[in-house]
């Protein structure tokens, strides 16, 4: 069977209303990094990187899958499907899609402050501030800060290595080592990217076919092509 790595970004996950980080509205436009998503900034200023995510996480509440989404999850029907998403809500999941490697971690988890093995799932999306893991540690989102490891690419890369075609969705290819994720596809293996923008291909040696087009409309359109030729 066909293996399809799905590598997204934050944009596939903009037409479900979802900011993104480096667009004119983005996060990044209203946040500095160095406030909300690094180590410093937990220890520094708690309670603001804690008020952050559960700004985040009360709007993921409020927000569904997009046709985006379900057309990635429609793909595992006929291919051996992989998502590697840098996004940390939920929408992959919620669409129907099943393996799914998150980079960045994950909005609806937290985990220990001294034990990062300690993961648990938030019920609703207010952490309080002095919510304690098993462990007695504090609990702090469980998401990748800038400076921090990214424990899950390894893997991704492996699989990365076995695709026989990748698809790029609603990311910037800005942020590193992500990014770098489309050098591990084989030489030769197919490379369609999904954005109405301009994101940095330039690191892209593969057959590359840019869809100018927002993932709502042009996912469905890729998926519905990529199933007739089968
Ligand atoms: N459909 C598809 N792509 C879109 C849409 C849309 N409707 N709207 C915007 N985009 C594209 C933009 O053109 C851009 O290429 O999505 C991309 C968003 O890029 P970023 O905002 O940089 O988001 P992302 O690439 O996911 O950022 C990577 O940076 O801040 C860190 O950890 C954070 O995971 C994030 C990482």
């Amino acid at each position: 069977m066909t293996k399809i790595v799905v590598f997204t970004g934050a944009g596939v996950s903009a037409d479900s209303g979802l900011s993104t980080f480096r667009d004119a509205d983005g996060l990044w436009a209203n946040y500095r990094i160095e406030d909300v998503c690094t180590p410093e900034a937990l220890k520094r200023n708690r309670p603001l990187v804690v008020e952050f995510y559960n700004k985040r996480r009360k709007e993921l509440l409020s927000t569904k899958p997009n046709p985006a989404h379900y057309a990635i999850a429609e793909l595992e029907k006929y291919f051996d499907v992989q998502v590697v998403t840098q996004n940390v809500d939920d929408l992959h999941e919620r669409a129907g899609s099943t393996r799914i490697i998150h980079l960045h971690g994950e909005l609806m988890k937290l985990r220990s402050e001294r034990n990062d093995n300690i993961i648990v799932p938030i019920e609703g999306w207010e952490q309080l501030l002095d919510a304690r893991a098993e462990d007695g540690a504090l609990l702090r989102p469980h998401i990748v800060f800038f400076g921090e490891s990214v424990p899950m690419f390894d893997a991704a890369t492996k699989i990365a290595a076995e695709a026989d075609m990748m698809i790029v969705v609603g990311t910037s290819l800005a942020v590193y080592p992500a990014a770098m994720l489309v050098r591990y596809a084989k030489p030769g293996v197919p490379i369609y990217v999904v954005d109405p923008g301009n994101p940095d291909t330039s690191m892209i040696r593969n057959p590359l076919t840019h869809i100018k087009a927002r993932a709502a409309e042009g996912m469905p359109q890729l998926a519905e092509e990529l199933i007739e030729k089968r």
